[in-house]
């Protein structure tokens, strides 16, 4: 079978990029292999999100300028999945005439059936079904990790919730748990090939299993952490209204989960939070994070944030500035709210202007600004253990510094370091990818910190050399 190139773009979120990584693995044994340049692919594939406005437009504007590569290369094949995909199906190919194929979210395990009976009978296909089983995907040789040290893991899909503003139950459906075996398994094969870090994810995976009667998050997490050779858990998102105890007391007891939670607020206004039915009060809000950091004080507490939903007054928005404050989150998304015509809030009144929501914006953006970049500068000076994830992602940062080459990598806390060779450690070999390091942070900005290595992980290449400063 003759190879053929398959380019995903992915817009969106975390989610998008588990489900571009399974879209890659189902399509692999029918032949096709990623590439990174569009120009040579033969099966372009547009994994959309619905989540705002501009997520949607940005995939309609992809899309669109596939239409000029299709009138050049009629045999290419075009495929639009994801969320938008899911909502809009059919409306696609009547609006874009260039698009061959449209999957909705739970169609990514009859891709293969799909994409042969497009390529075979040159017809187009549309497949949104919803499903209220879980789509695991059958994989002959398990999961590899494909030279990556970090990767996510679906442990649920769908949300139950209907914040008023969110698309995802509409699109996404139903929440479902998946179970532990699959998700076990598919982590133990992740490990085997190479993976270290694990994300394990889910739109609420505080309420992980509830429904289907599993064992609890917490008790997942529990078993996460026993993999062998795995060095460290990360899970996002969490709701707030179902923060357990026990979720909350596994960050004292499991010594590979790391000390970062995302919890996303939304706002800082008990009005507003009622409206978005989030089912906590600010109070509330407060209280669970005091407990947390009790629990963990070097946890750090990220979170997202919507600006100028309708009915947003000054006040609330002021309500919202002083939860910021209050908390002093580490890092923040903050977005404006945007209509999403299947969701209730778009038939809210009171719709707040557009520049008035920039400007909520950039004031809650300067606010947390302020803050990151102090709490950045609380670890300078500190040793930081940090898992090497690459080189460094700014080009000609190394050459700015004049330090030679450097590596990147996040902290427990999910900081991004970029560091150079310095102090005592060995320099050679250079750091590999998803080595354990301690840097010593040397300096602080608001979206990254640098410093120096000090301490190399015991490795096979180096092992019982006397030199290496190893664990
Ligand atoms: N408008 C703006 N932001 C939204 N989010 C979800 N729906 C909307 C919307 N309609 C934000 C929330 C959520 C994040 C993933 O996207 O802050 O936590
Ligand atoms: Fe959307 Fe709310 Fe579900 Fe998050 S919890 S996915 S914001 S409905």
């Amino acid at each position: 079978m003759k190879d053929k190139k398959l380019y995903i773009n992915t817009i969106g979120c975390q989610m998008n990029v588990y489900d571009s990584d399974r879209i890659a693995r189902v399509l692999a044994p029918v032949g096709y292999r990623m590439t990174d340049t569009l120009e040579a692919a033969d099966l372009v594939i547009v994994n959309t999100c619905a989540i705002r406005a501009k997520a949607e437009q940005k995939a309609f504007s992809f899309i669109g300028r596939l239409a000029k590569m299709k009138r050049r290369n009629p045999d290419l094949l075009i495929g639009v999945g994801g969320c938008v995909a899911q909502q809009e199906g059919d409306a696609i190919l009547s609006r874009m005439p260039h698009v061959d194929l449209v999957f909705g979210t739970h169609a990514i395990p009859r891709l293969p059936r799909i994409v042969g009976k497009v390529t075979s009978g040159r017809t187009r296909v549309v497949d949104v079904v919803a499903s209220d089983e879980i789509d695991e995907i059958d994989l002959a040789g398990g999961f590899q990790s494909d030279g990556q040290v970090s990767r996510f893991v679906t442990i649920m899909q769908g949300c139950d919730n209907y914040c008023t503003y969110c698309v995802v139950p509409y699109v996404r459906g139903a929440e479902m748990s998946r179970h532990p075996d699959q998700i076990l398994s598919e982590i133990q094969s992740l490990v085997r090939s190479g993976m270290r870090e694990v994300t394990l994810l889910g739109q609420n995976v505080n309420s992980y299993g509830r429904k289907e009667g599993l064992p609890s998050f917490a008790a997942l997490l529990e078993q996460v952490n026993d993999v062998e050779g795995l060095r460290r858990i990360r899970f996002t998102t969490s709701h707030p209204k179902d923060l357990s105890e026990d979720l909350m007391a596994a960050f004292g007891r499991l010594d590979k989960l790391c000390p970062h939670i995302h919890l996303p607020v939304q706002s800082g206004s008990d009005r507003v939070l009622k409206r978005m039915n989030r089912k906590y009060t600010r109070q509330i809000y407060l209280d669970r994070v005091e407990r947390l950091r009790r629990i963990r004080p070097d946890i750090a507490v990220t979170s997202d944030f919507i600006v100028g939903f309708p009915g947003e007054s000054t006040a609330d928005f002021e309500d919202t500035l002083s939860l910021v404050e209050t908390v002093a989150f580490d890092s923040i998304f903050a977005f404006m709210y945007s209509d999403r015509e299947i969701a209730p809030a778009s038939r809210f009144k009171t719709k707040i202007d557009e520049n008035e929501k920039k400007d909520r914006l950039q004031k809650l953006l300067t606010t947390q600004e302020k803050i990151t970049l102090a709490k950045n500068r609380m670890l300078v000076g500190t040793h930081q253990e940090i898992m090497v994830e690459g080189g460094s992602t700014r080009p000609g940062l190394a050459e700015s510094l004049d330090e030679g080459p450097q590596w990147s990598g996040r902290t427990p806390g999910n900081k991004i370091v970029n560091f150079s060779l310095g102090g005592d450690a060995d320099p050679a070999p250079p750091p590999r990818v998803g080595e354990m390091v301690d840097v010593s942070i040397e300096k602080a900005f608001s979206h990254s910190l640098r410093g120096g290595l000090v301490r190399r992980e015991r490795s096979h290449d180096c092992s019982g050399r006397e030199e290496c400063h190893a664990a």
